[in-house]
C-alpha cells in the first residue's frame, strides 16, 4: 500500500496535499473531535461559533488562549517536515490546510493555503483592524491577560482570525484552494476527519477531475470512500516513509 501511494504521488504532475487537525497531534495540538477533543465540558464546535462568542466572549477567548499555549508550545513534527521536503522536491505543489497552528510554516511549506484562519491573527468585530500577533510580539501579553483584547483604533472587542461555523471561508483561500484541486490529479489528504465543509470538498473535486485521493489517518474518515490509497497509521510515522520512496521513485 505505501509503495502503491509512493507511486501515484512520484509519478503525478501536479500533486497537492490537504491537512487537517490530525497532522499537529503528534506534536500536541489538540485534535477537535474525538476523544482528546474537548475542552473542559465543551466541544470545540459548541465554542467555535459566532453565537457563543456573543453569549460568552469571556468563554470563547479563555479557549483560544488555551489553544495559542498549546499551539506556542508546539513544534512542527516529522509529518510537516516531510510535507516541506516534498515541496522542495518538487512532488507536492500547494499546502491546503484547515489547521490555524503555523506548524506548516514553521516547517517551511512556501505554498500555504490557510482555510480555516490563523490563531496567531486578531482582528476587531467592528473596523477593519487586523494584527498579525507573532509580528507584533504580542502573542503573550494576549495569552496572559484575563481581559477582551480591545482595538487599538476603535476600542472594540478583538476576535481571533478564525473561520467559526456558520461563518464563510476566506474568499481569496477558497478560490486558491478549488482551483488547485481542479488542477491536481493526486492529493495526499493528512490527518482531517473529512466532514466540514466546504473544506471537505477539497479531495472530492480532485477526484472527480480524475485524481488520486491517498489517505493518512489513525481511523477511517469522510475522506475514506474515495480514497485510493488508505494508509492507516500516525502521520509522523508513515509520512517520511512514504517521503523516503517518492524519493527512490522520482
Ligand atoms: P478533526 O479533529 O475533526 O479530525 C482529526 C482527524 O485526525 C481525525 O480523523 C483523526 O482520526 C485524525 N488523526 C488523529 N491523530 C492522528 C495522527 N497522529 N495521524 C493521522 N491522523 C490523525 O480535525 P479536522 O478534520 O481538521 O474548523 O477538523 C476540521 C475543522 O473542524 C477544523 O479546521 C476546525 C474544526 O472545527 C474550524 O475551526 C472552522
Ligand atoms: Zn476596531
Amino acid at each position: 500500500m505505501l509503495e502503491y501511494a509512493a507511486k501515484i504521488l512520484a509519478g503525478a504532475r501536479f500533486a497537492i496535499a490537504f491537512t487537517g487537525a490530525g497532522i499537529s497531534a503528534e506534536s500536541g495540538v489538540p485534535t477537535f473531535r474525538g476523544a482528546n477533543g474537548l475542552w473542559k465540558k465543551y466541544r470545540a464546535e459548541e465554542l467555535a461559533t459566532p453565537e457563543a462568542f456573543q453569549r460568552d466572549p469571556y468563554l470563547v477567548w479563555e479557549f483560544y488562549r488555551w489553544r495559542m499555549k498549546k499551539i506556542l508550545r508546539a513544534k512542527p513534527n516529522p509529518a510537516h517536515l516531510s510535507l516541506a521536503e516534498m515541496e522542495e522536491l518538487g512532488i507536492i505543489k500547494a499546502v491546503i490546510t484547515q489547521n490555524v497552528d503555523d506548524l506548516h510554516r514553521d516547517a517551511g511549506t512556501r505554498n500555504l493555503i490557510e482555510l480555516h484562519g490563523n490563531i496567531f491573527r486578531v482582528r476587531c468585530t467592528s473596523c477593519d483592524y487586523r494584527e498579525n500577533l507573532k509580528e507584533s510580539g504580542r502573542v503573550l501579553e494576549i495569552i496572559n491577560s484575563k481581559e477582551l483584547p480591545r482595538c487599538p483604533r476603535c476600542g472594540s472587542v478583538l476576535r481571533p482570525d478564525v473561520v467559526w461555523f456558520g461563518e464563510p471561508l476566506p474568499r481569496d483561500a477558497l478560490d486558491k484552494a478549488f482551483d488547485l484541486a481542479e488542477r491536481a490529479d493526486a492529493i495526499l489528504v493528512v490527518g482531517t476527519s473529512g466532514v466540514v465543509y466546504p473544506a471537505a470538498y477539497i479531495p472530492y473535486i480532485v477526484k472527480e477531475h480524475g485524481g488520486m485521493v491517498v489517505e493518512v489517518n489513525v481511523e477511517r474518515s469522510g475522506i475514506t470512500p474515495i480514497a485510493d490509497v488508505f494508509l492507516r497509521g500516525r502521520a509522523g510515522e508513515i509520512l517520511p516513509k512514504l517521503l523516503r520512496l517518492v524519493r527512490e521513485l522520482k
